[in-house]
């Protein structure tokens, strides 16, 4: 992806965003936008014929004060006052169009960006430029997306309000409007530069503000507390997070007290325009050129002109922030890699379980030079049990991970019933099978969709949730628990429990299997489970999966025994393979293992 690297973005893009959130809207929402350009119509209206209904009445009121005459003294005061309330009512339409859209802008912005990164090319959250482009849009996009569809709107309110002021004063004084606008230009410089500030500190900083966040995870979650706070690294936690705030913040407040005194000087500048329509203006009337409603009409329309520029530029810097971040949000959503299929991908059809081959796989995680795997070579049988055992580091877990093709070998083939996997659809090869990695899912719902997420296509079924949990050891624990199948797993909700370590994982597990699919691919799955319900799920998956095939990944020799296969790997080598018997027979590594662990348990 392209570096986006201190940039301000050009006037084709802005008009190309502002178009692009406007047509959002109408996709989103077209009454509301109707309804908010009706509004900003009528205050328009409204406001300008308040104007000329006042300087109407002041006039009057003059003349009245000398020769003592009412004639139209009332008639332009309830003119006003109606234009006045017309005013009030366009306002109020608009800003309730505009929090409509709002809201309406969260939702769309939320999903969209989520989902997009459902869609992300795993690789990509370990591409430092990737995961800088996501950390910047995620910290404010909620809102800022919708400011910027606020201020988009304001801008549109401005321009309309600026054109129909400007008409009607131009028939007057041509020259005004030039003049004010003129001396505004620099404070929308200064402005705009002032904005791009942040993003630029942001590109620069990017590693800082990812370390921040993943400290400020730790803190805001229990978990995180309990080490926290008990190896006494609070102090030093919070001190490291306030260095990257420093590291952040101080090169935005040198960058900022730099720019001062040219928004100091824009700021004197800006008022000079007026000053000088207003100088103008005045010796005309003293001189007796225009009349008095019209120095009061001038007058009155010189100040909403004011008003309207001032809110133009006003708003056009106050979209820049927003902008930098929808920039950054469309280009995320348009450039980032995304899991793809090859265009000629055949859906992969199997009734029965399928066979696995690693032909000659080689593989390098991205920015490594040294292969994790060079040439390796496996064949899973359908419905074979097959166990993957070595020391940590040895491949494990990137072996599944190549499987589930958030990888791709560098070269060699995984093939899926002797087609390449590279060449399916992934959607039907996920289908196929059932995860449980290392690292699981801890979900913040109630137990029932724990587990029956495993298959959220699906319409929710009692009999295979009750079985999967039978599998799982989770059976009694929903016994346990006073609400049930309702039990939110988390006790920070008032019908929540704070499952243990190993009860969570008999849930993640039971999750595994009631997806029911063909290949059962269980990384460390009992890891934290006790020793009994750890003979319990074993004796489940080899009894019961029969015709299926499992991948299981484990350190403990008691449930790798049973496999019908058992695969040592050693720095990414497979090294051997054979029945637990076999290779205890032979001598090698697994035996030493095997022995090792077992020497722990004898008195
Ligand atoms: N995303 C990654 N980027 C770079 N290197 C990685 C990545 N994930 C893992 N590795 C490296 O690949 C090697 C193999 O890791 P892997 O997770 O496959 O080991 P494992 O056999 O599952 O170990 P364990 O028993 O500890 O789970 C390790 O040296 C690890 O540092
Ligand atoms: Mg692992």
């Amino acid at each position: 992806m392209e570096e986006t690297k201190n940039k301000s973005i050009g006037f084709k893009r802005r008009i190309n965003l502002s178009v692009k959130m406007l047509k959002q809207a109408w996709r989103l929402r077209k009454r509301s936008l109707i309804t908010f350009f009706v509004g900003a119509f009528l205050e328009t209206g409204g406001s300008i014929s308040a104007i000329y209904a006042s300087a109407q009445l002041s006039a009057l009121l003059a003349k009245f004060a000398t020769t003592g005459s009412t004639v139209g003294i009332w008639y332009w005061f309830w003119v006003l006052l109606i234009t006045g309330l017309l005013t009030g009512l366009g306002f109020l339409t608009m800003s309730y169009a505009k929090r409509e859209l709002y809201f309406v802008f969260v939702r769309w912005s939320t999903n969209t960006f989520l989902k997009a990164l459902t869609e992300i090319d795993l690789p990509g959250f370990y591409d430092d430029t990737i995961r800088n482009q996501i950390n910047k849009v995620a910290g404010s996009y909620t809102w800022q997306m919708s400011n910027l569809s606020e201020a988009n709107l304001d801008l549109m309110y401005g321009l309309i309000r600026f054109v129909a002021i400007t008409a009607v004063v131009s028939q007057i004084t041509w020259w005004i409007v030039p003049l004010i606008a003129i001396f505004l230009v620099p404070t929308l410089i200064s402005d705009s530069k002032v904005a791009n500030l942040q993003w630029f500190v942001w590109d620069q900083k990017g590693d800082e503000r990812h370390t921040f966040w993943g400290l400020e995870y730790i803190i805001r979650h229990s978990k995180g507390q309990m080490e926290l706070r008990s190896s006494q690294a609070a102090k030093y936690v919070l001190n490291k997070i306030d260095t990257m705030n420093r590291i952040f913040y101080s090169e935005q407040e040198h960058r900022y007290k730099k720019a001062r005194p040219m928004l100091i000087g824009s700021q004197v500048l800006e008022n000079i325009g007026p000053a000088i329509a207003g100088i103008v203006v005045l010796k005309q009337f003293l001189t007796k050129a225009i009349s008095l409603e019209k120095y009061f009409f001038i007058t009155g329309a010189l100040i909403r002109i004011g008003g309207a520029l001032n809110n133009i530029f006003g708003t056009v810097t106050r979209m820049q922030e927003p902008l930098l971040l929808a920039d950054s949000y469309f280009k995320l959503l348009d450039e980032i890699p995304k899991v793809t299929d090859s265009p000629e991908a055949l859906t992969l059809v199997a009734k029965t379980t399928p066979k696995i081959k690693f032909e000659n796989v080689s593989f390098t995680y991205p920015h490594q030079t040294d292969p994790i795997f060079t040439n390796l070579n496996l064949e899973i049988l359908p419905g074979e049990h097959v166990a993957l055992v070595g020391e940590n580091g040895a491949g494990k877990s990137t072996l599944i991970k190549l499987l589930l093709r958030f990888y791709r070998p560098d070269s060699g083939r995984i093939l899926i019933n002797d087609q390449d996997l590279n060449e399916l659809t992934i959607e039907s090869w996920y289908s196929q099978i059932a995860t449980l990695f290392q690292s699981f899912n801890e979900y913040p719902l109630p137990i029932s969709e724990n587990i029956e997420i495993g298959r959220s296509d699906q319409k929710s079924n009692k009999k295979q949730l009750e079985q999967a949990a039978e599998f799982g050891g989770v059976d009694e624990l929903v016994k346990q628990y006073k609400h049930g199948w309702e039990t939110v797993l988390d006790s920070s909700f008032k019908k929540g429990v704070e499952p243990s370590g190993g009860q969570w994982q008999r849930v993640a597990l039971a999750r595994a299997f009631y997806r029911r699919a063909n290949v059962l691919i269980l990384d460390e799955p009992t890891s934290a489970i006790d020793a009994r319900a750890e003979y319990n799920i074993f004796n489940n998956i080899f009894d019961h999966y029969k015709n299926k095939s499992a991948i299981i990944v484990s350190h403990r020799f008691s449930t790798v025994r049973r496999a019908d296969r058992i695969v040592v790997l050693d720095e990414g080598k497979i090294v051997e393979q054979g029945s637990h018997q076999a290779l205890m027979k032979k001598g090698g590594l697994y035996h030493e293992l095997f022995t090792k662990q077992a020497e722990g348990y004898r008195d």
